[in-house]
């Protein structure tokens, strides 16, 4: 049975869902947009966890706890930086989605969040990472629900546009 695949515009640490994605960096130890967003929320045990794990390669995922955010897990993925596409960019940012998928389903989990990873800081191109993302979730999520939250409505369109083709 495919996944309900939805398009949220807003803040992903407000979402009541298994798991949020965190567009993180390779050291886990927190940042600037959605990665300094969720740790905010999280509270500082996040980063206590995080500091545990030792960081994380680009293109793989680690998941935590959610603690203070309703979430009741953050899987942490390190996407590429845009570098102009010649540095295999495109396969990392869909070991990405892969990769968070993967550590879902095998924690059972029914329901992810993913926020647009590495078209923020990391500069990737917008509709270049938003037909990535669609492609990977429809093709190796197995869970119930995957919600593309979208932190504007630019982004929210780009994905309605990639979930409608
Ligand atoms: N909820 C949902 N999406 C958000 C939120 C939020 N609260 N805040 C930002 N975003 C969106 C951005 O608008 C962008 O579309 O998340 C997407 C990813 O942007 P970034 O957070 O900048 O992440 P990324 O481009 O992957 O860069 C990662 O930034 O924060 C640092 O530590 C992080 O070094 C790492 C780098």
């Amino acid at each position: 049975m495919p996944p309900r695949l939805e398009v949220v515009e807003g803040d992903i640490t407000r979402l009541d869902i298994d798991a949020i994605v965190n567009a993180a960096n390779e050291s886990l130890l927190g940042g600037g947009g959605v990665d300094g967003a969720i740790h905010r929320a999280a509270g500082p045990e996040l980063l206590a966890e995080c500091r545990l794990i030792g960081g994380c390669p680009t293109g793989e995922a680690r998941i935590t706890r959610g603690y203070r955010l309703k979430a009741r897990h953050v899987i942490h993925t390190v996407g590429p930086v845009w570098r102009g596409g010649t540095r295999d960019e495109p396969e990392l940012l869909a070991n990405c989605y892969r990769s968070s998928l993967a550590l879902a389903q095998a924690h059972g989990l029914q329901g992810i969040a993913f926020p647009a990873i590495s078209t923020g800081i990391y500069g990737y191109p917008k509709a270049q990472a938003t037909e990535i993302a669609v492609r990977e979730v429809r093709r190796h999520a197995e869970l119930d629900h995957v919600i593309f939250c979208c932190f504007g409505e630019d982004m929210a369109e780009l994905y309605r546009e990639a979930l409608a083709s």
